[in-house]
């Protein structure tokens, strides 16, 4: 990294006084930091439980957290090489990718179109959003390859939805297999491409960060929802011991940890918590996610100032308009991130910020207040993803390791990255970094790194490694060889990956 200059070791932030805040409003305050508060102890607690859910959900009875396997069966070498793309459906757009993949190990070249996706298209039928897609695709061949005579090119779909938790409500595609009615698609319109490889996006990023760092053993996703995979090997998956597979064999797991705790045994969950559980459209479901992810964190800042504007005893936002603040799903995560980002000491700009979006002039203590909250609800987010990575880092016996993260939350949420350090240096109980440095800057034994991009590379990667064991004759999890070889140019890949052993 380039820097100029010396640079301050931590960045600046604004110091806040709780002076002069009225009592009931500084009791509130220390309500909510009991209440949001996870400290070291119950990080460890929640590290074991998590570790023992972890063994659970592979095994054969299994438990509340998916562990499904993805069939990406190991690490890519640095070695592969071939055309690819890789298709991305995000919350707003559809991005297509071509990637090349080089002689050179560990390089890429890309280009990528992105497609607005309409918003009807969120809640209409799974044809249409088939119909639309096949379409995009289409057009992308068309505009990147114009006149050519193409073998069908492999595509790796990164499609991370398996319920519709952030905002899609399309009939049709929860729980159903999404491959035949989106092949038929293509097929309808002769676009030549052969879906290869199913992705969820931590499975990309897992693949596409370890393609360029050796060291990155998970993939991470703090965004709208929260989720990790890694390589597990399959003398610890008793759920798919009946496929006799060589026990050193290592497969991808797409965790699915979201679900972690929803028989709530561990988790200190709050009453705010609950509100968001009971009012969601899938209730029971995704609780650890619901305490972490993107997709909630506004939603709990703007349930915890309701309660307190209605408690008789409270005095906050006295006589003014709450209407847009009583509206649920009104503040997404980049509002607090805002709260959060405020450089001035008189919060200034949280004052306006609350004004033009929420009609509401705040005072100075309730400004400190709402300030503290964000804080409190950011760092409760943070310390419990790192939970996830240490369970998983222990689980695997891992001293070190680069973990690589992806999504709007890690990218943008202020003071994640330092606070999700911050509980991991907790819980695993560092007090020097590698070489005996001291901790942080690039030395902390376990390190959230940002991500290769896994929905684009990642996914080329993935659909390359798949197509590469099928040609090698090694078909295990594929549902479809033969059509997957048909029409696809033979392989030109170099790849030096051994194929896995089957008995
Ligand atoms: C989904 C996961 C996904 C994660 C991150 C969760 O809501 O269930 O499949 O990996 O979000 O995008």
């Amino acid at each position: 990294m380039s820097t100029s200059g010396p640079q301050p070791r931590r960045k600046q932030s604004r110091k806040g006084s709780m002076a002069d805040i009225p009592k009931d409003l500084l009791q509130e305050i220390k309500r909510l930091e009991d209440l949001f508060t996870v400290d070291t102890a119950k990080l460890k607690a929640i590290v074991e439980h998590f570790i023992s859910e972890l063994a659970k959900g592979l095994s054969v009875e299994g438990g509340s957290i998916p562990m499904n396997p993805t069939w990406c069966m190991g690490f890519p070498t640095g070695n592969e090489t071939g055309t690819f793309l890789a298709l991305d459906m995000g919350g707003t757009n559809l991005r297509v990718c071509e990637i090349n993949l080089p002689e050179e190990k560990g390089e890429f070249d890309i280009i990528q179109s992105k497609y607005r996706l309409p918003e009807d298209l969120k809640t209409g039928t799974a044809d249409e959003l088939w119909a639309y897609i096949a379409d995009c695709l289409q057009q992308f061949i068309e505009y990147h390859h114009e006149g050519e005579k193409l073998d069908k090119l492999p595509l790796g779909f990164t499609f991370s939805y398996p319920r519709w938790t952030k905002g899609f409500d399309i009939e049709g595609v929860e729980g159903k297999d999404v491959v035949p009615p989106f092949e038929a698609a293509l097929e309808e319109r002769g676009v030549p491409i052969k879906l290869t490889a199913l992705i969820n996006d931590t499975t990309g990023t897992l693949i596409a960060s370890s393609y360029t760092d050796s060291e990155m053993k998970i993939g991470c996703i703090f965004g709208t929802g929260c989720n990790a995979a890694y390589m597990e090997h399959f003398s610890e998956i008793p759920k798919l011991a009946h496929m006799k597979v060589d026990p050193n064999q290592e497969i991808a797991i797409n965790c699915e940890w979201g679900a972690f705790d929803n028989e709530h045994k561990i988790l200190p969950r709050t009453q705010y918590d609950v509100i968001i559980d009971k009012d969601s459209p899938r209730p029971g479901q995704q609780s650890f996610e619901k305490m972490i992810a993107g997709l909630y964190l506004g939603e709990l800042f703007r349930l915890v100032l309701v309660d307190l504007h209605e408690q008789p005893h409270v005095k906050i936002f006295e006589g003014q308009d709450v209407a847009a603040l009583k509206k649920p799903y009104s503040l997404d995560a980049s509002f607090l991130s805002d709260v959060e980002s405020d450089p001035f000491e008189n919060l200034q700009e949280t004052h306006d910020t609350f004004h033009t979006k929420l009609n509401i002039k705040c005072t100075k203590p309730e400004l400190e207040l709402i300030r503290r909250l964000a804080e409190l609800i950011g760092t409760r987010s943070a310390r419990l993803s790192a939970c996830g990575v240490a369970a998983i880092c222990k689980k695997k016996g891992y001293k070190t390791a680069h973990v690589g993260a992806d999504g709007s939350v890690f990218n943008k949420y202020p003071h994640f990255k330092a606070r999700g350090a911050q509980a991991l240096k907790e819980i695993l109980d560092w007090d020097k970094g590698r070489d005996g440095k001291p901790l942080g800057r690039g030395h902390d034994p376990v390190e959230i790194l940002p991500a290769e991009d896994g929905s684009g590379v990642g996914a080329a990667l993935i659909a390359a490694l798949t197509l590469k064991r099928v040609q090698e004759g090694n078909v295990m999890g594929i549902r479809d060889p033969e059509g997957m070889l048909r029409g696809t140019k033979a392989s030109d890949s170099k790849s030096k990956q051994v194929a896995p052993e089957t008995k």
